[in-house]
């Protein structure tokens, strides 16, 4: 058994990183461990967690399980979870109230808690104390280790619970299933040094460590290869990359790179304000395969707040970017992250973030009520701004967000758009859906075979969340 420690996952060391290309293997005694048997897998969090279970989705097929969407009919469950606010928590552990359920009636099925709740002091032990009947739980730095793992819970009653608080090397093959076949998740670092004071992945994920560039681009003309569309390059705090390499490369090197492999559409997510460099804004400008399109989260619109935050930067020096990056794209598109009722937020405080908002006008953002994490230190913070002043708070932003996110979608009424067809569209199975190159949701009536191309679109319909359009040939773009 391997217990998470916060104390240890905060610690932050020189050693260097190994990058390991064996270092996943399946034992032959364990190739056919899930030969007839179904596993269900259900993902919450953000996109690493979406691509990892892509890759435990892989670990499990070389197992020969094959996969089932439906729960109850699976004979291995596993909730690959996020640890980001308490409401996420809550989520799983209702499920892991309803699988209860399950397993009384198939004491047989394994069930499984992986990823950043995994990472958690207090979630292990309260699985140990009021749970004890799940079958195994392991950590971020051990997904490599699954067959070893699933092994010992199947032949073992006892619940197996393998997470290591200290990050591991770069494991470099662990094979991956992805959901689609034209748009792929590529990560290029791991793990967060940030540690802004609310947020708990620099502790759930471990030390920033880049993957080194061959790897990445050698990743991206395979999927180039296999037909890929789009790749989008993940990290925490992507514009940090390389900082932690032994060679002078960084995020903007990377970039270029990428973008001289004529992927037809490079993305890349979460950009943290305080390394978005010029040289960075001067190559997606240069390359017309890098989106234009930045999640740019800005949290607090409060300097002190900010500086509470631990976040580096201000107001003005947030703004200044901002007007750096409109400048030189002005056609692309921003969004970001804000939370409100950090502890001890004013009403001024909160003015400060409204109007950044106002002189943004974000395409879209997504907004979170402070949820305090137990090990970072904003948790320990004293707090006088009650939950009903929060949720007052919460809502009169979402307000403005929406305004603005529906003023910068109806700027594309009439034009015409790059759209990637991705599928049909979930509401109306009659349509195909797709996303413009500024990470535009649009539905558009075509046929099947355009699904997986890019295709220009006209703009008909503006809704809330997303777009109407139709197929057009025509190939003159009216600048938005
Ligand atoms: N690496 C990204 C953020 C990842 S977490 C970055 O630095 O921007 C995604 C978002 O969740 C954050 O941007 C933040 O807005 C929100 N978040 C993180 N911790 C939170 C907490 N303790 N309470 C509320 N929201 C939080
Ligand atoms: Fe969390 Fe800050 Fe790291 Fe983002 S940059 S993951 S908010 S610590
Ligand atoms: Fe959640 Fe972990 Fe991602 S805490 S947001 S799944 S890195």
């Amino acid at each position: 058994m391997n217990l998470p420690n916060l104390l240890e996952a905060k610690k932050r060391n020189n050693q260097e990183v190994l990058v390991k290309t064996n270092a996943y293997i399946v034992e032959n005694n364990l190739k056919n461990l899930g030969l007839n048997k179904k596993y269900y897998i259900k993902t919450y969090g953000c996109q690493m967690n979406e691509h990892d279970t892509e890759n435990i989705k892989a670990i499990l097929e070389d197992m020969h399980f094959t996969e089932s969407t439906d729960m109850e009919n699976a004979d291995l469950i596993l909730l690959n979870t996020c640890a980001i606010r308490e409401n996420a928590h809550n989520k799983v552990f209702g499920m892991i109230g309803r699988i209860k359920n399950l397993k009384e009636k198939k004491p047989n099925i394994i069930v499984g808690l992986c990823g950043c709740m995994a990472q958690e002091e207090v979630v292990v032990e309260e699985i140990l104390s009021k749970h004890n009947w799940l079958d195994i739980v392991f950590g971020t730095h051990n997904i490599y280790n699954l067959p070893n793992i699933l092994k010992k819970a199947m032949n073992n009653k006892k619940i197996e619970v393998e997470v290591l608080s200290c990050e591991g090397d770069i494991i470099e093959n662990i094979p991956v299933k992805r959901d689609s076949k034209y748009k792929a998740w590529v990560n290029i670092m791991y793990g967060c040094d940030k540690f802004c004071t609310y947020c708990i992945v620099p502790y759930t994920r471990g030390k920033q460590r880049s993957r080194q560039p061959e790897y990445i681009i050698n990743e991206v003309k395979e999927l180039i290869k296999q037909g890929y569309k789009e790749v989008t390059l993940l990290g925490q705090n992507v514009n940090a990359y390389g900082k932690d390499l032994n060679i002078d490369y960084k995020m903007e090197n990377l970039l270029e790179d990428v973008a001289k492999t004529n992927i037809e559409r490079i993305r890349f997510v979460t950009s943290h304000p305080w390394d978005f460099t010029d040289n960075m804004i001067a190559i997606i400008k240069k390359y017309d395969n890098i989106m234009p399109y930045i999640h740019l989260p800005l949290q607090s619109g409060s300097s002190k707040i900010l500086k509470l935050m631990g976040r580096r930067y201000t107001k003005e020096t947030y703004l200044e970017l901002y007007r750096k990056i409109k400048e030189a794209l002005p056609y692309s598109s921003i969004t970001t992250d804000i939370i409100v009722g950090f502890p001890n937020e004013t009403e001024d405080d909160f003015e400060e973030t409204l109007d950044v908002v106002k002189q943004c006008k974000f395409d879209s953002a997504y907004t979170f009520i402070f949820s305090p994490r137990v090990g970072t230190p904003a948790a320990k913070m004293q707090d006088n701004i009650s939950l009903e002043e929060k949720n007052e708070r919460l809502q009169r932003l979402n307000q403005l967000i929406n305004q603005y996110s529906k003023e910068a979608n109806e700027k594309y009424l009439g034009k015409i758009v790059p759209v990637l067809i991705e599928g049909y569209s979930e509401k109306d199975n009659n349509k195909l859906m797709g996303y413009t190159d500024t990470m535009k949701l649009v539905n558009i009536t075509g046929n099947k075979d355009q699904i997986g191309q890019i295709v220009n679109v006209k703009i008909t319909e503006i809704k809330t969340w997303s777009m109407d359009g139709e197929i057009v040939n025509e190939t003159d773009y009216v600048s938005i």
